[in-house]
């Protein structure tokens, strides 16, 4: 089992992580690894602090106590828009593109971290500007490809429908040459036959080395496509497995009766 694997060998490790809204415990004394390469789903109940984790993750939010270490660093005082540059990319479900824009320029917006250029290199328009320009788009055309948009690269981003619009976004992320993407709920407002496509894509993003969180409500999609699980619930990780050990496992399938409906937040 992989859980059982020397943590020496995580990409990334986290300990006694903790974040309190006030009285509200949203996630408590978390400690969990990712792997390179592996697809690790987070699940549990609505209000579990899935989505809380994923922000200390990307360090949209601070931990109350508890570390992050990222390729053995802590993480601790690391700015927000430094976790990209690190490698720890999250993809959102509703973010906006740049609507005046085709696909291939929008993938380029999402490299900027990259791109080791003074400003006024790139408004003189320098050889070494043009170089880098040139190696952009081609990298942007070969995610744009991976994620099978390759016929509309050039295409008005406005013309994409709502799935496209997620393969866009994932591309984007892919751009920023992630080690650890965090999807949370990518398969929500997906027809079946983009699902499919979509799971396929997640495999080959992990098939490069590239460690892959989910968060998903949509179980079967989830449970067919995570090779490990971590259960949360009232901010605690109450199981950790293969698929289907956590299935069986009794402490979550108490932690999900009652639930109505599987988290949507
Ligand atoms: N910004 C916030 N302010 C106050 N409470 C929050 C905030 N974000 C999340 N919470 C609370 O923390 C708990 C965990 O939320 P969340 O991480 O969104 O859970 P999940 O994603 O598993 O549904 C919930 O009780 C939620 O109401
Ligand atoms: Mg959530």
């Amino acid at each position: 089992m992989r859980s059982n694997m020397s943590d020496a060998s995580a990409l990334l490790q986290v300990r006694g992580l903790t974040r309190r809204f006030g009285g509200l415990l949203a996630v408590s004394g978390l400690d969990m690894s990712v792997f390179p390469g592996e697809i690790l789903g987070l699940i549990g109940p609505n209000g579990a602090g899935k989505s809380t984790t994923f922000s200390m993750m990307a360090g949209a939010i601070e931990p109350s106590a508890g570390d992050i270490y990222f390729q053995g660093e802590s993480l601790s005082g690391v700015p927000t828009h430094a976790f990209a540059a690190r490698g720890i990319v999250r993809t959102f479900q509703h973010n906006k593109p740049f609507e005046s824009m085709s696909i291939q320029e929008n993938v380029m917006v999402g490299m900027h971290t990259q791109v080791p250029l003074s400003m006024w290199q790139v408004v003189l328009g320098t050889a070494k500007a043009k170089a880098h320009e040139k190696h952009a788009r081609a990298q942007a055309l070969h995610w744009i490809d991976f994620v099978g948009l390759g016929e509309y690269a050039q295409a008005d981003v406005r013309t994409l429908s709502f799935g496209q619009g997620r393969l866009l976004e994932i591309a984007r992320g892919l751009a920023a040459q992630p080690k650890l993407m965090l999807f949370d709920e990518p398969a929500a407002g997906l027809t079946a036959t983009e699902c499919i496509r979509l799971a396929d894509i997640i495999r080959g993003i992990a098939a490069q080395g590239i460690a892959v969180l989910l968060i998903e409500h949509d179980m079967p999609f989830l449970m067919a496509l995570a090779q490990r699980v971590v259960v949360l619930n009232f901010g605690e990780k109450i199981a950790e497995g293969s698929p289907t050990q956590v299935q069986a496992d009794p402490a979550v399938v108490n932690a999900y009766l009652g639930q109505v409906k599987v988290d949507h937040a």
